[in-house]
């Protein structure tokens, strides 16, 4: 039996709102904390060296009227997210999690990590990530870029084929990389509808 992967970090959490910028208000004033980015779908707030400790999805969108992907669900929580320590602990994580039936439902590149979302019995989302960049420097400057513009949800990818290219003997600094930025990824869920 080889030892189990546990999280490195708890590393945010990701609420849906019709109140987005109150709550965008509230969570900078309560928690000291600056806005690394925003656009009308999203915004990521952080109060510390992490790319993003909250953020916030604009429920408010009317599909239409933006070009950007439009969250569904419910005002509360989306998810709350895990951070691993590279690339191949994660996909270690998710070969453990297989082997147990439990299967991520949506696998995304979203350019500052790389990200499985599982859910739990009652549904409720959580992300398993594993850092693109080695400096959050380097995130927050992917994050002010316009591949991150493009697309700030991120592109899907199969880990299976990930695995492989990594078996392969391509290198993870670059396969942590987002490289392709569309297309943009539904936003995919348990508590959506
Ligand atoms: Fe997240």
């Amino acid at each position: 039996m080889t030892a189990t992967i546990r999280p490195k970090t708890f590393a945010h959490i990701v609420y849906r709102s019709y109140r987005f910028d109150e709550m965008l208000d509230w969570y900078v004033k309560v928690f000291d904390a600056r806005v690394q980015y925003q656009s009308p779908v999203i915004a990521f707030v952080t109060y510390d060296e992490e790319h993003h400790r909250i953020a916030l999805l604009n429920l408010g969108i009317v599909k239409g009227e933006s070009q950007e992907k439009v969250p569904r669900g419910a005002p509360g929580v989306d998810h709350v997210a895990y951070g691993y320590r590279s690339l191949t602990e994660l996909l270690d994580k998710y070969l453990e999690l297989k082997a147990k039936d439990v299967l991520p439902y949506w696998c995304i590149h979203h350019g500052i990590t790389v990200s499985l979302y599982y859910a739990d019995p009652d549904g409720n989302q959580m992300e398993f990530q594993a850092d693109s960049y080695d400096s959050n420097d380097a995130a927050n400057a992917f994050m002010h870029g316009p591949d991150f513009e493009l697309n700030p949800i991120g592109v899907e990818f199969d880990p299976e084929a990930l695995i492989a290219r990594l078996r392969a003997g391509e290198s993870e600094a670059a396969l942590r990389l987002r490289t392709r930025h569309l297309p943009v990824s539904e936003l995919r869920g348990t508590l959506m509808g």
